[in-house]
This record gives structure tokens, C-alpha cells and sequence, in this order.
């Protein structure tokens, strides 16, 4: 056949193929065949040195406009499947879908109780003050009226630095530490970790306290258990009930471990006839320990013995357990996303 008559049918059956390939795989395989290094216009221009030479401009001059031509029905079809696949892609795609939200962090529930704790006193008109976590032997207990030798140094399982250099065993220091800088009257509350050398189901080695303490003219147990009834029940809710049993501190006299009535079973002892597990059945938890400041501790930040106040220190994560009905202190320290994601 003439060269030029086989090439000219080219474009026509490109164009028949084109029409029936639905992916752009089959076009792909299209344009190799015909356009390919090997395809059949190749093949067609393999036999050009055949001709005479005076005949081949005419058959070279013919393949360009068929390469052209053929070039230009597959780029139409390309671009017509195309706009297809993203057509159907776009109908599967439902814009009105709510977008995913990103994934967001929250205050942890230690976090949370502390702020909600602090937020209550403020409104009492205490003040949020701080204190260091590796403290002088001095501080966390001398000045307490703990001397060397004192028998109650033994209940705190103290980690020791140096001899004279301790990991605060409780947030009292700051009592004294605010007494030394500050003139009665004063009302402060101060938060944060503190440290003993226990480690079991119920006890960690680190854990969070916040201490209070009212000094000034004329205050007594009375407003104590004021402040504490109104804290309480803030906390837990009006309903809650309080119960100030004695108890020892070396540095508050009279001394006492303030009780609520317990949220979990509302102090009845029994849950659904079953006892109740975070009472023991007694209707009551232990929440804080508390007194009036002792003498001794006045003479040791040399206040005047006129002046009375009141101190009290209470568990973080115990208030956190009881509000939130959290049965084992480790979820605190686990730092499970799954847990601490509830608190969001
Ligand atoms: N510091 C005591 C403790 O950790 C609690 C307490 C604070 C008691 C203030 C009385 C007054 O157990």
C-alpha cells in the first residue's frame, strides 16, 4: 500500500480506539501502539528508505500532519476521562460532612482540682503563694515545732538530700516561710507537690497538697470550720456533710482530721446493698488534716502571742478520687490519654 494512503488511516483508527478506551491505562497503551518508538507510525516511516528519494519530503511532510492530528485526538480524550474521574471522585466526596476536629489536649484532673481548690479560698479572700520542693530540714520540720530527734519526723517517710536538705514532705514550710516574710493579718493557700519515700497501691512517691493558713487577731476554731464547712461543700456540694474528729500535728493545738460524708454512697455505708468500697461502710472519708497554729511555730517566725490562726492541709489527688469517683491513685501518673481525655 502507499505510504502516505497508511498513514492517513491512521488518525481515523486512533480515533475508534480512543472512542472505546474508558481508563487512561487503555489510552496510555493507545498512544504507545500508534505514537509508541516501535508503534505503528514507526513501523510506517521504517519503510521511507524504501522510496525513492525525490518521493520522500511528500511521505515525511504526511507523518507530521498525521503525528499532529493524532497527538491532538488523544490529548482531547485524555482530558475528557479526565474530567470524568474527577467528577466521580467529587460525588463521592460530601462537602456538607462535618470536618474532623483536631485532636486536643486538657488540663489534667490534678490541674483541674487545683485551680477549682485555689478558685474557692481567692473567693474567701486567701492568696495563692508558693513555696520550693527541696526545702531545708529546717523549714519542713524545725520550725514546726519538729526538733531533731522529734518522734514525729519518723510518720514522714522524708527522701533526704543532704542531712540538712530534704524533698518537702508536705506544703506546712510554707506556713512558715509566709509568717517570716509577711505581717499578720494574712490568709494564704499554697499548692503543689510534695514528697515521701512511699510507694504502694495507695501511696506514690510524689503527690499534691495545698496547705492553708489564717493568721490574725481573734481568729478561732470557729472560723475554721467555717472556712472548711464552706470549702466542702463547695467542692462537694451543699449537701455534704462534715465531721472534725481530734487528731495530732507538732505544729497546730488543738489539732484535727476533718471528715466528709462519703459521695459515693452519700454516708449510707451500703451502694445498692453491696458495701460500700471507698468508706468501708463508715459513711465517712478523711479529707484533711487541720488546727489552730501552735504557739511554738508563732515564737519560731517571731509573731507576737497574740495573734491565733489556723492551718489545714488537704490531698489533691484525694479530693480529685472522691470528686470524680476515681478508684486507684496510679490513673494520676499513667498519663493514659484515654483517661485524661475525660477531663476535657
Ligand atoms: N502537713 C500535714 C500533713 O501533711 C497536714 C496539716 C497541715 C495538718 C496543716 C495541720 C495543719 O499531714
Amino acid at each position: 500500500m502507499d505510504l502516505i494512503t497508511a498513514l492517513e488511516g491512521l488518525a481515523p483508527e486512533l480515533e475508534r480506539g480512543l472512542d472505546q478506551a474508558s481508563s487512561l491505562e487503555e489510552l496510555e497503551g493507545l498512544r504507545v501502539d500508534f505514537l509508541g518508538r516501535k508503534g505503528r507510525l514507526a513501523q510506517i516511516m521504517g519503510r521511507l528508505p524504501q522510496l525513492a528519494p525525490d518521493r520522500r519530503p511528500a511521505v515525511g511532510q504526511a507523518a507530521n500532519r498525521v503525528k499532529e492530528r493524532c497527538n491532538a485526538l488523544f490529548e482531547a480524550r485524555k482530558s475528557a476521562l479526565e474530567a470524568g474521574r474527577d467528577a466521580q471522585a467529587l460525588a463521592r466526596f460530601d462537602p456538607s460532612l462535618p470536618g474532623r476536629a483536631p485532636w486536643r489536649g486538657s488540663l489534667h484532673p490534678t490541674t483541674l482540682v487545683t485551680e477549682e481548690i485555689c478558685h474557692i479560698f481567692t473567693g474567701l479572700g486567701f492568696e495563692v503563694v508558693s513555696g520550693p520542693e527541696v526545702e531545708s530540714d529546717y523549714y519542713n520540720f524545725e520550725a514546726l515545732n519538729m526538733p531533731p530527734e522529734h518522734p514525729a519526723r519518723d510518720m514522714q517517710d522524708t527522701l533526704y538530700i543532704t542531712d540538712k536538705v530534704v524533698l518537702r514532705t508536705h506544703t506546712s514550710p510554707v506556713q512558715a516561710r509566709t509568717m517570716l516574710s509577711r505581717k499578720p493579718p494574712l490568709a494564704v493557700v499554697a499548692p503543689g507537690k510534695v514528697y515521701r519515700r512511699d510507694s504502694d497501691l495507695t501511696h506514690t512517691p510524689m503527690f499534691h497538697q495545698i496547705e492553708g493558713l489564717m493568721v490574725g487577731e481573734g481568729i478561732s476554731m470557729a472560723h475554721l470550720r467555717g472556712t472548711l464547712t464552706a470549702f466542702v461543700r463547695a467542692v462537694f456540694g451543699g449537701d455534704t456533710q462534715t465531721r472534725f474528729r481530734p487528731s495530732f500535728f507538732p505544729f497546730t493545738e488543738p489539732s484535727a482530721e476533718v471528715d466528709i460524708s462519703c459521695c459515693m454512697c452519700g454516708g449510707k455505708g451500703q451502694v445498692d446493698g453491696e458495701p460500700c468500697r471507698v468508706c468501708k461502710t463508715t459513711g465517712w472519708v478523711e479529707i484533711l488534716g487541720c488546727g489552730m497554729v501552735d504557739p511554738a511555730v508563732y515564737a519560731a517566725v517571731g509573731y507576737s502571742s497574740d495573734v491565733s490562726g489556723f492551718a489545714f492541709g488537704l490531698g489533691v489527688e484525694r479530693v480529685a478520687m472522691l470528686k470524680y469517683g476515681i478508684g486507684d491513685l496510679r490513673m494520676f501518673f499513667e498519663n493514659d490519654v484515654r483517661f485524661l481525655g475525660q477531663f476535657a
